[in-house]
């Protein structure tokens, strides 16, 4: 099965250069707020996807089990290394395209600053929706091409590609900014309900971020999220979408770990436990477990 390319952050020191050093308080905080406003406060077991160094994944702690999924594994050590290694976090290396989980398992899954790095978003979508179950609730951010500064530009012939059609731009390869109607005509495609939008990042602009205190800022960003009802200009946006027509209707028994997963390439479930690998029964191909994090990027080579 050929899956679109991936944009691989292994050895990346993303969240040191983009979070910790980058100059985005502002940014981080408001989506603090919008992952408030948009998650449930609990529930059994939440999927991350592209969780990266788990700079989101504190904002989670209502749920009794976390699953951080990246393809890349140096994140998933930077996540490690900030959470630690508990019963509570379950690290899985893969790819969003081709999710190794039964159908149906999780309560909730987010999904921050990922969708970008598609070239095919609905087919990421459908992966997500497929191992959702039914009630369960998504929460998405995605980089909006009809910002505000996308439509100065274009109106000023400084940019050469509409914000206004529905098709993603890639402004840099392997980087991708939506249309707002387009993200939502997806999901609602496969089946999910749009509870809620919330746009963020307001304030997004060198200067206010230079010259006006973060908190200002945030408390102000907090209340225009809520104008993520009405329209969308801003350069992030989060959406809540609620699986309603998950077939499988969730699975509400207790599973193991090990009962999450499936073969990312036939599909087959339950694999086998093989100490440092798990096994396909069917396909016999073999996927890494070392240090604590299951690799189902490529199936180890005999
Ligand atoms: C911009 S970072 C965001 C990390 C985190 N969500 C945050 O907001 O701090 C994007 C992450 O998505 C991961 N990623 C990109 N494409 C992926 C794919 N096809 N499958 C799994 N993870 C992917 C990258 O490895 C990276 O860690």
């Amino acid at each position: 099965m050929t899956t679109p390319p991936v944009c691989d952050y292994e050895g990346s020191d993303y969240q040191t250069s983009f979070w910790d050093q980058g100059g985005r308080e502002y940014e981080d905080r408001a989506e603090a707020i919008a992952l408030r406003r948009l998650l449930p406060p609990g529930g059994r077991l939440l999927l991350e996807l592209g969780a990266g160094a788990g700079r989101n994944t504190p904002r989670y702690l209502g749920f009794d089990r976390i699953v951080l999924l990246d393809y890349s594994r140096t994140q998933l050590e930077q996540a490690q290394a900030r959470l630690g290694k508990s019963d509570k976090y379950i690290y899985v290396a893969a790819d969003v395209y081709r999710l190794p989980f039964i159908d149906g398992l999780f309560d909730a899954a987010t999904m921050i600053r990922v969708l970008h790095h598609m070239a095919d978003a609905p087919k990421a979508l459908r992966q997500v929706r497929n191992v959702m179950g039914a009630d369960g609730t998504f929460i998405l951010e995605f980089a909006n091409k009809l910002n505000l500064k996308a439509i100065f530009r274009y109106l000023l012939g400084r940019q050469g590609w509409s914000p206004f059609t529905l098709e993603p731009v890639e402004f840099v390869k392997l980087n991708f900014d939506f249309h707002p109607k387009a993200v939502q005509n997806w999901l609602k495609e496969l089946g999910f309900s749009i509870e809620r939008i919330l746009t963020l990042s307001h304030f997004r602009i060198g200067l206010l971020k230079r010259f006006v205190p973060t908190g200002i800022l945030v408390f102000f960003d907090s209340i225009f999220q809520w104008t993520g009802a009405w329209w969308q200009y801003t350069p992030s946006v989060f959406v809540k979408a609620v699986n309603w027509e998950q077939a499988s209707g969730g699975l509400k028994q207790e599973l193991s770990v090990l009962e999450y997963f499936k073969c990312p390439s036939c599909g087959q479930s339950p694999l086998t436990d093989k100490n440092d690998h798990l096994e396909c029964p069917s396909c016999k191909k073999k996927w890494e477990v070392k240090d604590g994090i299951y690799d189902f990027r490529e199936p180890i080579k005999n």
